[in-house]
């Protein structure tokens, strides 16, 4: 027997782990949106694919938050996750791999590990700090970073972030020679231009690298509330540096199990960490020098996306402006929610929500544009083919026009996806949406009905006709937006596959690999068309 070969990489992809101070609003979601709607994508492409999100449960941010409601933190971070954090994920038909908590052995264990062995190498040292630090945050700020406060706050500084004071904090920490690490990120920054994205993001990384580095306090012993540092359990270790490791640790690192190392064999490094523009430095600085120390192989890419905007600020919950996923998913559904977040706000810049904005596009673009397509598409084969799909006629130059604007489309949404222009990405299946309302308005398969040779005596229309080609032209336009439009609204597309009759045919729409969805003639004559529930059914007010 030779060697076993490799196995393949999967495309590995990540969340932020979610504090548990508070339950989710559509800040977080829009996060775990576009990284489910990414990896659904891999997926459909027939890759293999791992997706990680989870939560972070140590620090004194959620210390604080359990102790204000008179339980104990792990209670407090069970009851967060129980009822608000993994419910979402079933909101928002969110298809994850795994589910990490830092609170869960396996990660504690192995942090604990990959600490010792920092350690052992030299890279911590014991020292002391004392600087103004953001709970909100959990981070000690420079004094620049901070802004004066007014009003309650008059004489203050605040967090820019959260607009809350910090507080002076002085300890005996632990440190980690992050300075030591600055040349090599830069270097980094340098050799894999794409490593921080969007380029906006690069430019502030590399700005910040550039003035220097300052070694990390990492751990804290005015509290217990974190995973105890190995050779001095007086003090927890610093939740960020806890956080971090969560992408390693949920994927099997330093596991003696053979399953797990085959895990991490398949998924280290990860292929995007996706997070918002706030968290951007701890993953672009502090994690590859945690790694860099530690000798373990780099991530590829870090994407950061913008900010959920309410009246110009960040929406959160501190500053009472978050809207609950449900509310909006309550009325206009899961597909609904994610279609509107990931078309209307260019991936990586801030963006908002109205109410008038979702109401208008979800009546213009889902119910009018893409639903009606699909319910008038079901119901002209259901008239006038007794819902048969025909065999088409010979094309002319307006199917052959159709099948190139798909083909684009496809594409297009591909490029996209590999940069993370996930709006782009919609936007370019979105072309077919259009472009196959504008070929039946064209070709008026209702008018075709009423011509000679076109129908027999009883009215249903015949085989090779161009009654027949306009009708399987748009199904087939159809069968490769359900494809393309799988991992945005997947359960509109899943609910078009079975009208479409496609399944027993073709396979289960999971199966169907999404670069070669624009190829027409795939749905074969005879396939049973059936008419069912409007993909979205139009709101009354
Ligand atoms: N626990 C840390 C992350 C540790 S990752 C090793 C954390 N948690 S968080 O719950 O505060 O935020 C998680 C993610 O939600 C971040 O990517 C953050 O950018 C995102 N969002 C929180 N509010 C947001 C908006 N208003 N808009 C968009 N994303 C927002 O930070």
């Amino acid at each position: 027997m030779g060697p076993m070969p490799e196995p393949a990489k999967s495309f590995y992809m990540t969340t932020p782990i979610y504090y548990v101070n508070d339950a989710p609003h559509i800040g977080h979601a829009y996060t775990t949106v576009a990284a489910d709607v990414v990896t659904r994508w891999h997926r459909q492409r027939q890759e293999d694919v791992w997706f990680l999100t989870g939560t972070d449960e140590h620090g004194q941010k959620v210390l604080r938050t359990a102790e204000a409601n008179g339980v104990t933190p792990q209670e407090w971070a069970d009851r967060l996750v129980d009822s608000a954090w993994q419910p979402v994920l079933e909101t928002l038909d969110v298809r994850n791999d795994d589910f990490i908590r830092t609170t869960q052995e396996r990660h504690t264990r192995r942090v604990q590990a990959f600490l010792q062995d920092l350690y052992d190498k030299g890279e911590i040292y014991a020292g002391s700090y004392e600087g103004p630090y953001c709970v909100g945050c959990e981070e000690y700020k420079l004094p620049g970073d901070l802004v004066d406060g007014t009003g309650e706050y008059e004489g203050q500084k605040l967090c820019p972030i959260h607009g809350r004071p910090v507080e002076m904090l002085s300890e005996q920490n632990y440190f980690f020679r992050m300075s030591a690490y600055a040349e090599r990120l830069l270097a980094l920054y340098e050799d894999q231009p794409d490593f921080v994205q969007p380029a906006s993001a690069r430019n502030e990384v590399i700005g910040f690298v550039k003035q220097g580095l300052q070694d990390l306090s990492i751990s804290r012993s005015t509290f217990d509330w974190g995973i105890p540092i190995p050779w001095d359990p007086a003090h927890v270790l610093y939740v960020w540096f806890d956080a971090l490791l969560n992408y390693a640790t949920a994927v099997g690192l330093d596991s003696d199990d053979p399953a797990e190392r085959e895990r991490f064999a398949r998924t280290w490094p990860a292929d995007v960490h996706l997070v918002g523009k706030d968290i951007l430095r701890f993953h672009a600085v502090i994690w590859p020098a945690m790694l860099m120390a530690a000798g373990l192989p780099l991530p590829r890419r870090v994407f950061a996306h913008g900010w959920l905007l309410v009246g110009g600020e960040k929406m959160s919950k501190s500053k009472l402006t978050g809207i609950a996923p449900a509310d909006i998913i309550d009325t206009f559904g899961s597909d609904a929610f994610r279609y509107y977040f990931m078309r209307t706000i260019a991936f990586g810049g801030d963006g908002s929500f109205s109410w008038e904005d979702m109401t208008a596009r979800y009546n213009g673009e889902l119910a009018n544009g893409f639903g009606n397509l699909a319910s008038r598409t079901a119901a002209m084969i259901g008239k006038y083919f007794g819902g048969v799909l025909p065999a088409p006629g010979p094309l002319t130059e307006q199917e052959t026009a159709l099948a190139d604007v798909a083909a684009r489309a496809v594409a297009d949404a591909e490029a996209a996806i590999d940069r993370l222009a996930i709006h782009d990405a919609v936007a370019a299946a979105w072309s077919l949406v259009d472009a196959t309302n504008v070929y039946i308005t064209e070709t008026q398969p209702w008018k075709l009905a009423k011509e000679e040779g076109e129908t027999d005596a009883e009215g249903r229309g015949v085989d090779g006709g161009r009654l027949a080609t306009s009708l399987v032209t748009a199904a087939e336009a159809l069968r490769a937006l359900a494809v393309l439009l799988h991992p945005v609204t997947p359960k509109a597309a899943t609910a078009l596959w079975a009208s479409l009759g496609a399944e027993p045919v073709l396979g289960p729409l999971a199966a169907q690999p999404v670069q070669s969805a624009a190829a027409f003639g795939v749905l074969p004559a005879g396939t049973t068309v059936t008419k069912g529930e409007a993909l979205f059914p139009r709101l009354v007010d």
